[in-house]
Formats: structure tokens, sequence, C-alpha cells
């Protein structure tokens, strides 16, 4: 998979041109790396931000879904007439409807309609109802009448590559073909080797869950529809309702100046907008569709689980001789995204010549994948973190130092094209020390039924480097007040928040007096969907170049009014001053450029990266755990991450980026698990209380964060990578290979939760 099929359009994206000028990289900064709250941080705690599942409408109805009860079956009727006359229904669609019968697009080719007459995953879309209430609308879509086939299910991928399973999808449940590297020898590095280890992994399903739920408000004004929703990219959902709808791209508005969380679950809109759209559209009123907690779980999207078979070879010296790894995985019943490279950190984070991998997908009777915060990385991780461990081990060596021999210097999975920077090394180091790694790991565990342990893991992520098109357009009014125009979306991360912080610097101004307007396709300009960890390297160089377009404009117009030398001139608080004697002062209203105009503007493009280099952020975090013998809790007392993201524009939403990785990264590692019904093939983990995310209690107070920054002055104009997805991906297997030193097992499986650990500290004990 190509992660950026999952972050970009797929059709033509405007191109944007190359920046006129490159500013140089900063050198003093005033505001670049300081910590800033967010500019938007009153609204979103007050409650008066207005996030999609805020949107109230006048005369506005609420949209409902019939969802299939079954893992696998056949639609033969549905009788829409009960519902029909139920209390405050307005209307009722299904496949009989011919404005229904629209074709539905998953990833990879695959598509399916909008009411699938085949139903590959409990909890697709069988039929919708508008009504005036939200009661009315779920009672109505219960009163919905269907005769079901309930066909044979199958919900593991390798059962469902077996003969005689049911089939699924495609002809013979294989999901597209392998996806495979080799490098090498490796027969000839495996016998190189003193010590060659085989180990088998598994991971759990994670379900997606993000605070806000998945849905819409969907309106039309004559033939445009406008839509605000909770997403991560406003113009892709317009791109894909366009052509699901057949609408023209100008008819469609989509709208999301906030948005509660996505996760990769939110890149694209989802048969729910379509259908919000097309109950709007036959009522000629506003629909509002949002997904309950339990929909969300069914069909928003999944980290697919991995079974990954692991050998590997080490000399005694530490150098990796040989690296053997299979993984199979499922997109589930549809080719959802997200679901390969989970061989990524396995074939590039460590150098190693020898190197066969193979990825596989099957078909399987679930809902289908979507990306999920660095898709494939933390499965691929939890299996190599914990083999090297295990390496080290048996060579005698401490696992940093196995880490730090095969540091690698190009990305040998690339073609061995370099990295910009890799700051690899110093993550492993200048993390080792800030968590006392070294007097740490020599520490007893304990005697007693409670041992102590500290574990290590390591990172890259294959993208976070950005790239073009991206666009933006600073002005500064004769008052000296700023907006800024773009069209990214801020999920959460404090997108706007980091861009003020870039016009700021530029314009040496307050990052809170800066108004800005975003994610809006009536009114901003275009710009990719915020995911994989690229928003901020993709987004600021554009915005520093809008910034520094106005600043260059203001300082040219004052030298020509006051005849002052142009590289002597700053530009402060709305005011140019000589920097050599700032009692010569000009307030920008008084250039005559500003009477003349009013407003200066400033258009900022980003251009490309360095041709035959990559751009990838890396990282290390180390963590303390504390394990009860008696009954398998285990308790994480801290963590410190390490991360080399580039220049660190605002430390404050940077550490909380990595803080809720770890969050997210402990779930993996010991609660999240979708759990499927043999039986039946339907979700029993389908609440919040059945599929546990974890609280406040589950993660350590004691977190700290590291950041590496290794002027990477080639990468881009602001020096920046991405932090969101590296922060997640070392976290599990750091926990795990914690356990480990603190009891001496291995927990291959994740979750390892209470009832795991437990067998094996038990098979332990009768072993030893
Ligand atoms: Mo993320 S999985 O790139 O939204």
């Amino acid at each position: 998979m190509s992660p950026a099929g999952d972050y970009y359009i797929d059709g033509p994206v405007p191109e944007t041109p190359e920046p006129s000028e490159y500013p140089a990289p900063w050198t003093a900064t005033r505001v670049v790396g300081t910590r800033r709250p967010r500019v938007d941080a009153y609204e979103r705690v007050s409650g008066t931000a207005v996030y999609p599942s805020d949107v109230i409408l006048p005369d506005m109805l609420y949209g409902a879904i019939l969802r299939c009860p079954h893992a696998h079956a056949r639609v033969l009727e549905v009788d829409t007439s009960a519902a029909a006359r139920m209390p405050g229904v307005a209307v009722v669609l299904s496949a009989a409807d011919r404005e229904a019968d629209v074709d539905w697009h998953y990833s990879g080719g695959d598509s399916s309609k909008l009411f699938d007459p085949v139903i590959r995953f409990e909890g697709d879309t069988v039929a919708a109802v508008a009504a005036e209430t939200p009661h009315q609308a779920r009672d109505a879509a219960r009163a919905i009448a269907v005769r079901y086939e309930v066909l044979p299910h199958v919900l593991d991928p390798e059962r469902a590559l077996s003969p005689g399973a049911p089939l699924v999808g495609g002809d013979g449940n294989r999901q597209g073909e392998p996806d495979t590297h080799e490098r090498g020898d490796i027969a000839a590095g495996f016998a190189a080797a003193d010590v060659v280890l085989e180990k088998v992994f598994h991971t759990a399903y994670e379900l997606h869950n993000p605070m806000e739920l998945h849905g819409c408000v969907a309106r039309w004004d004559g033939g445009r529809l406008v839509i605000w929703e909770s997403l991560q990219g406003v113009y892709i959902t317009q791109t894909v309702i366009s052509r699901v709808l057949g609408l023209p791209l100008a008819n469609i508005r989509v709208i999301g100046h906030y948005m509660g969380g996505g996760f990769g679950s939110k890149l694209q809109p989802s048969k729910h907008t379509v259908i919000a759209a097309l109950l709007a559209r036959k009522t000629a009123r506003p629909v509002k569709l949002f997904l309950s907690r339990e929909e969300v779980m069914l069909v928003a999207g999944n980290r697919p689980g991995t079974v990954m078979r692991f050998k590997a070879g080490v000399k005694r010296d530490g150098t990796l001789t040989a690296i053997d790894f299979e993984s199979l995985s499922s997109a589930g019943g549809h080719f959802g995204g997200g679901a390969g490279i989970v061989d990524w950190v396995v074939k590039d984070l460590y150098a190693c010549p020898n190197v066969r991998t193979r990825n596989e997908l099957a078909f399987i009777n679930a809902g289908p994948a979507r990306p999920f915060r660095a898709p494939g990385h933390p499965q691929g991780a939890w299996a190599l973190e914990q083999m090297m461990d295990a390496l080290a081990e048996a060579i005698g060596m401490d696992p940093v130092e196995l880490r730090l021999r095969n540091v690698p210097a190009v990305s040998q999975a690339r073609g061995d094209q370099p990295y910009t920077t890799t700051g690899l090394r110093q993550c492993l180091e200048e993390g080792a020390k800030a968590f006392g790694w070294a007097q740490a790991r020599k520490a007893p565990p304990g005697d007693g039924h409670l041992r102590r342990g500290v574990g290590m893991g390591a990172c890259l992520w294959v993208a976070g480097g950005g790239g073009p098109p991206s666009t933006a357009i600073v002005r500064m009014y004769s008052d000296g007040s700023v907006n800024l125009n773009m069209g990214a979306s801020d999920i959460g991360t404090g997108t706007k928040t980091v861009m003020a912080i870039v016009v700021a610097e530029e314009l040496g101004i307050d990052p809170d007096a800066i108004q800005i307007e975003n994610a809006d396709t009536g009114t901003t300009q275009f710009a990719t969907s915020s995911g994989g960890s690229k928003t901020v390297p993709t987004e600021s160089p554009a915005v520093r170049e809008a910034a520094y377009l106005v600043k260059k404009q203001l300082l040219e117009a004052a030298a020509e009014d006051k005849g002052w030398p142009l590289d002597d001139l700053v530009l402060v608080e709305g005011a140019v001053e000589r920097r050599s004697s700032p009692s010569d002062r000009v307030a920008i209203g008084d250039l005559g450029l500003l009477k003349r105009r009013g407003v200066v503007v400033g258009v900022g493009y980003r251009g490309p990266n360095p041709e035959g280099k990559i751009v990838n952020p890396f990282a290390a975090q180390f963590c303390e755990v504390e394990v009860n013998t008696r009954t398998g809790e285990v308790t994480i007392l801290r963590f410190v991450a390490a991360h080399e993201s580039g220049r660190v524009l605002n430390r404050l939403t940077f550490d909380n980026q990595v803080f809720g990785g770890i969050a997210m990264g402990i779930g993996f590692a010991m609660t999240e698990e979708r759990v499927l019904d043999e039986a039946t093939g339907k979700l029993v983990s389908l609440s919040l209380h059945d599929y546990k995310i974890p609280t406040a209690l589950d993660v350590p107070a004691d977190m700290g964060v590291v950041a590496i920054d290794p002027h990477d002055h080639e990468c881009n104009t602001t020096s920046t990578k991405g932090v969101g997805e590296p922060a997640t991906i070392p976290t599990a297997p750091a926990i795990a290979n914690a356990i480990h030193h603190a009891t001496g097992v291995w927990v291959t499986h994740a979750p390892t939760n209470a009832m795991r650990l437990i067998e094996l500290l038990e098979a332990e004990r009768k072993g030893a």
C-alpha cells in the first residue's frame, strides 16, 4: 500500500507553483519553539466552538440507518411500509429508491452498492430514515422489515485462505497480491549468524474510537449541497461526494472548522455522508445523521490484527545478519484502507543486508479496516522491537546498545536513498540518558510478588515529511491585524495554533491576534487531508512563505517611503523599525502602500522536497512497569519519549501529541481488542465497557518528552517533520520489553491483559 493513497485525493489536485523565494531557516526565534496554549483553547473548553455534532439548523430532520445484524447475508426483501407510517417519519430510503442506486468505493478498486444486496460485515447499511427527532428516526429504522438469507461467515484470515472456507469477496478470499520485499541473501545471512531466533507474534484488531462520533449535517440550497462533517479533510469529501452523486465539484461545500478526533478513520467520508445528502434532497430539509458509539465500533474502521512470523539472525558483536518476516492480516469484508505496511519498520529501521518480508491480506466477514494512527507500524514494531530485545538477551548485550550498532544511514527499503536527517542515534542516546536507563536496567526486579522492570522500543514512520500541494494566504490590514487562510483541518492536534505561531514569527506579532479561516471548500485554499503526520511539514512552509512575502512588501515599502536601508529593517507589532535605531519607526498604516491599498497580501506555496532523499521522523521510548505476579496486573509507572521530528514549532502541542500517542499505545499493549463471536460472527466488544480504551488511571502521570532537533534545513523551510504517528509506534513493545525485564516472560500476544499474563507467568513458574 502506498501510504499516500489514503491521504491524497485519487484524482487531480491543484498543483502548487514553486515558491518565488525560499526564506532562510530561522536562527533566533521569538515564538517558534515556545509553549503556546491553543489559539482556540477558550472556544474548545467553554463549549462555544461549533463542532459538526453541535450544528442545529432550522427545520432540520434527523437521520438513522438500519444496519445488517448478520456478518454475511443476502438481502432478500426490504419492507419499509410500516416504518413510513411511524410518527414523525419524513422519508424512508432503501435499495428500491432509484436515487439510492449509487456505487460506494472502498480502497484498491473494491466497490459496492450504497445498500448492498449481499452484506459482507455486520453493520453494513440496508436502509435509512429521516424523521423529526433522533428517537423517531431510530424507532422507524427498527420498524423496517427485512428478510435475509444468512450466509456462512469466516472471521479468521488463516481460515479464510483455507480450502472450503466461505467466500467473502474476490475469487478465493485473497485481498490483493501479497506485498513482498527481498534484498541480499537470507540463507547466507542466517548461516553467518551466531544466534538465530524464531518467534510468532499476534496483535488484536483495534477499533476506532474518536471522542466525536462520525457523522454530518447535510443541507441543500437549490442545487448546492452544504455538508458539515467531522472529518480530517474537506476537499477529499467534496471529491468523493461529487463522484458518488454525480454533482459538479463547485456545487458541494464542505465545512469542517472543528472536529473531535479522527486518527485516520475520518480521512474520508463514509456511506452515512451520502445517505444524509440523499435524505436531505428527498425531503428538501436539512438532515443531521450521526452514528452511535456502537455503529462507530461496527463500521468506522479498525487497525487490522496480525499474525507475524519472525526469524532473525545476529552476530555476537550485535551485527544483524538476516531477517525473515511474514504477516497475515485482514482489511475486512471490503478492502478498507490502512491494512498494509506491517513490515515497514522490520525492513527499514535497522541496518540489515539480508531481508525477506511478505504481507498477506485475506477477506473476512468483519468491518473494513481504516488507516489507524501509523498504519501497520505499531504491529510491525510489536514484533521487531521484542525480537531485538530477545536477540540482545541471547548475545548478552544491552538492548539500547544492540540498536545503536544497527542505526542505518539510508532507507534500505527504498533503494538506499539517504535520509535528510536521522535522529535515531540521538533518540536512543538522549532518551536513555533522560530515563536513567543504565541504572534502571541494572536494578533488581524485587523478590516479592511485585516486580519492576524497564524496557524500550524505537521506530521510524514511513511518511511524515509532507510535500506539495499547499497554498496559504496571509493578509495584513492597515491597522496591523492579520488573517490567515488555509484549507487544512485542525484534527485536534493544534494545527491552527502552530500555523499562527509561524505567521507570528515572521510578522512580529502575537499568535493570539491572528484570525484564521480554515477547512471550508467554499472559502479557503485547497488542502489535502490532515493525516500521515504530514500537516505541519506540508502546510507550515506555505504559511511561512505567505507571511514572509507580506513582511517583504512592508519592509520594501518602508525603505522606499523613508529612505532607510532595507537590510536594517524589522517588522515589530504593526510597525517597521530600524534595527540600528529603533526610534526610527513607522506604523504600517502610515506607509504609502497601505494608505493606497488598505491591505497587504502574501500567497505562499509549498515547494517540493529534496530529490532523491527521504524525510522521515524517528523516535525511541523508554518505560518502567510494575507487574503483580499474583494477579497479572501491570502498572505503567513512567515513560520517557525521545522524538526526532525536526524543529518543534509549539513545544506544548508537540509534547501533548506524544503523550496522546503513548496513551494510544498503552491501549494497543494492554486492553484494546475487538472480540467477534465465532458462532454468529457478531461483534461482542460493542461498548466502551467491553472494549477498553485507556483512561487517566491507565496512563502514568510521569511522562517526559525529549525533543531532538537535527537542524534539518534540507527537508523544508520550517525544518519540520511530523510527530503524530511516530508517537504511538514504539510504545507497546517498550511495555512488553519492560514486562519481560521484570518477569522473564515474553508477551508476544497483544493486548497483554491480566488473563493472558497470568497464564504466561504460570507457565514460566512451572518451566522453572
Ligand atoms: Mo492518520 S492514520 O494518517 O490519520
